[in-house]
């Protein structure tokens, strides 16, 4: 079935943004997936519809308030019974554990997530206990709000539903997702400003290939990305028992 990403935000009008073009945007005027941008202010009870209120123990900006949230939450995260949806519940902060991969995969296997994205301050702690959030960030830096964190994440998400990539190419066989930095590509001309393709790509030898690709990837990672790498390694030859 089509994949539900419910959103909540103050800026409902940021939705679907870039998510509208591209593969994401024909997925979406194709059913495959739906978007719901909810209003956090459309929760608020009071006539001046205040969603927010000053830090308790002083400080500059503004926090969400919990029962303007916690009301937006338990709307959100209802299914067509009224039971709770059966679907991750994520708030995006720099404070949450860091968007990769494997959390990208793993949501793209649930019915649907709801994003749940801060202004100001952020958020009153009690209803990210209260409601079970969880806090993810999509890197060591900090935004204006949590939307542009949303559609990273959804776009990340999205792109693993099954027919959302044109070409059906396997996202299985990635090398990212193998845990190494994708080898480098061409394409013609085969000489441009004095730099050829490597001579291997042009062989036809597909198994030969094969071995550049994986070899380049290697390369690429261990001069990049020595986190990637210590991982790679220690996962696919993992040291002898008994050994140090
Ligand atoms: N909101 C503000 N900064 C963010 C970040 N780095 N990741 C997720 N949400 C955010």
């Amino acid at each position: 079935g089509a994949f539900t990403a419910r959103v909540l935000t103050l800026f409902p009008g940021m939705f679907p943004g870039p998510l509208g073009d591209s593969l994401t945007g024909k997925a979406l005027s194709d059913g495959l997936w739906r978007l719901e941008a909810l209003d956090i202010r459309e929760f608020a009870r009071n006539k001046h519809r205040t969603v927010d209120d000053t830090p308790a123990g002083g400080g500059p900006g503004m926090v969400l308030k919990p029962d303007v949230v916690g009301e937006a939450i338990d709307a959100a995260m209802a299914d067509a019974t009224g039971d709770r949806a059966r679907w991750p519940l994520l708030y995006l902060s720099p404070r949450g554990r860091v968007f990769d991969q494997a959390m990208a995969r793993r949501l793209a296997g649930a019915q649907g997530v709801t994003l749940l994205c801060g202004r100001f301050e952020g958020v009153d702690q009690r209803v990210l206990d209260a409601r079970g959030v969880e806090e993810v960030s999509i890197g060591d830096y900090v935004l204006t709000g949590g939307e542009l964190a949303a559609m990273v994440i959804l776009d990340a998400v999205l792109r693993l539903r099954p027919g959302v990539l044109g070409n059906e190419a396997s996202t299985a066989e990635e090398s990212f997702s193998r845990g190494l930095l994708e080898h480098p590509q061409y394409t013609r001309p085969q000489v441009w400003e004095g730099r050829e393709i490597p001579e291997v790509l042009l062989s036809g030898h597909h198994a030969r290939i094969a071995e550049w690709r994986h070899a380049q990837a290697e390369r690429l990672t261990k001069e990049r990305r020595p986190d990637l790498w210590r991982a790679w390694v220690n996962a696919t030859q993992p040291d002898p028992a008994g050994e140090a």
